[in-house]
């Protein structure tokens, strides 16, 4: 059966999903995901065996094109993205705008939808070698816009990184150096990123990337699909889960360290807190990521000579939750974004920026998928719904009402 024709083929019989627990939106060969195993894979290798030798550049490449890299691919494919790696000036404008308030999510999302002003030929791409040129252009465009975010709201100037440096040392530096440019480069951080990246580098059909698709279905662009994307990874439920777990975490310290009450609390029907960081739609076991999370943020810590109570609540925190019967039945364990706040905290890099640094990841994921859907010539999303309002009413005059 044709799936794209599945409408015609069923007579127009309608499926209620909410939340599409249930519902696939498309054939995809670029994440395999087994929920009830914890098993995670990019385009067929394990995620254990990716986060342990690859970096996050070849990781893009394999997700986006197919295959890992040859060194060849991987210097050109660098070489392309290095040279897009400069934004229109005008973007400072823009940023300059934003109050220091704003949330760093709400600025990169606003920034990505406006470099579409900037690189209006980014929008009509139907060739493959015009969508090679929208995707090294947001992969060297949005680590600048990081950068940026986070030097206007630390008050630092807005200048551009160092292109002989790799590109998640080159992060680092954008964002860190002082304003007289000294930044010295501690392998350590740039390993932890490099780590953390790549666990978050794709994750299938969830929330930020079905947006992705869906906006990319409508023929607008990469940037403005992305720019969506980045909105919907925004909530808590989601991406924002991990400045809302170390929010959590710094909150339940503030309180004593009860680790006891805040179960409770998560567990009350009648109180909305829930236990950020637990739960995932599709893990049921366990979230491979965490794992390897877990086991990253120990040798961190270890390694930059930090002790932070923090992770000893969290800790506390899974293992009550193994134990307890809510958590068990419910099959909730960590998922991704439980320990990663605190590696961000380890490396300084701020709560609200958190979500920002998980965008950066999830680039080549949404790259990835917007690019196989357009190659697919995948039909337009556009959702049915059973219409449960009033049925046919006459129209009242405002005086009459
Ligand atoms: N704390 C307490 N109870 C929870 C939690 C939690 N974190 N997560 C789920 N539950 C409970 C629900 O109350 C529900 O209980 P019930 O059956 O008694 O009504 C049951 O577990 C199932 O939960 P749902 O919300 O139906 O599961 P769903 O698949 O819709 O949601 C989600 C998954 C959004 C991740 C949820 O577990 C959650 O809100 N977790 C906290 C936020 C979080 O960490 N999000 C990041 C997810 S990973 C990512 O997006 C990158």
């Amino acid at each position: 059966i044709d799936i794209t024709k599945l409408r015609t083929a069923t007579e127009g019989v309608i499926t209620i999903d909410p939340g599409y627990k249930n519902t696939g939106a498309c054939e995809s060969a670029i994440t395999f995901l087994d929920g009830e195993k914890g098993i995670l894979r990019y385009r067929g290798y394990s995620i254990d065996e990716v986060a342990e030798n690859a970096d996050f550049l070849e990781v893009a490449y394999l997700l986006i094109f197919g295959e890992l890299p040859t060194k060849e691919q991987n210097d050109k494919f660098h070489d392309d993205i290095r040279a897009e790696s400069y934004v229109d000036e005008d973007i400072k404008k823009i940023i300059e705008a934003f109050p220091k308030s704003a949330h760093p999510m709400g600025i990169i999302s606003s920034l990505t939808s406006a470099l579409t002003a900037f690189n209006p030929s980014s929008v009509n791409v139907e060739s493959e070698a015009d969508m090679y040129k929208s995707v090294v252009r947001i992969l060297g465009k949005m680590p600048v816009l990081v950068a940026w975010t986070y030097r206007k709201k630390s008050g630092l100037p807005l200048d551009y990184g160092d292109n002989s440096l790799g590109y998640v040392e080159n992060i680092l530096k954008m964002m860190f150096k002082k304003p007289n440019g000294e930044y010295v480069q501690n392998k350590v951080l740039v390993d932890a990123l490099d780590k953390l990246l790549i666990l978050h580098a794709d994750h299938e059909q969830n929330c930020s990337t079905s947006t992705v698709r869906i906006v990319g279905s409508s023929h607008a662009g990469l940037f403005a699909s992305i720019s969506a994307g980045i909105s919907a990874l925004w909530g808590p439920l989601h991406g924002g889960a991990n400045q809302a777990v170390l929010e959590m975490l710094e909150a339940i310290q503030a309180d004593g360290g009860d680790t006891k009450k805040y179960m409770a609390k998560a567990k009350d029907k009648n109180d909305p807190f829930r236990l950020m960081g637990f739960g995932h739609r599709v893990y049921k076991n366990f979230d491979p990521r965490a794992k390897i999370i877990k086991k990253a943020a120990d040798e961190v810590l270890s390694q930059l000579g930090i002790e932070d109570p923090i992770l000893s609540i969290a800790e506390g925190l899974e293992q009550e939750a193994l134990k307890d019967q809510y958590f068990v039945d419910r099959k909730l364990y960590p998922n991704v974004d439980f320990y990663s706040g605190i590696i961000y905290r380890a490396m300084g890099i701020p709560t609200d920026m958190f979500t920002v640094m998980f965008a950066i990841g999830r680039l080549p994921g949404w790259i990835a998928q917007w690019r196989e859907m357009r190659l697919k010539k995948e039909p337009i999303g556009r959702p049915r719904q059973i219409y449960i309002g009033a049925t046919e009413r006459k129209f009242v005059p405002v005086e009459e009402r």
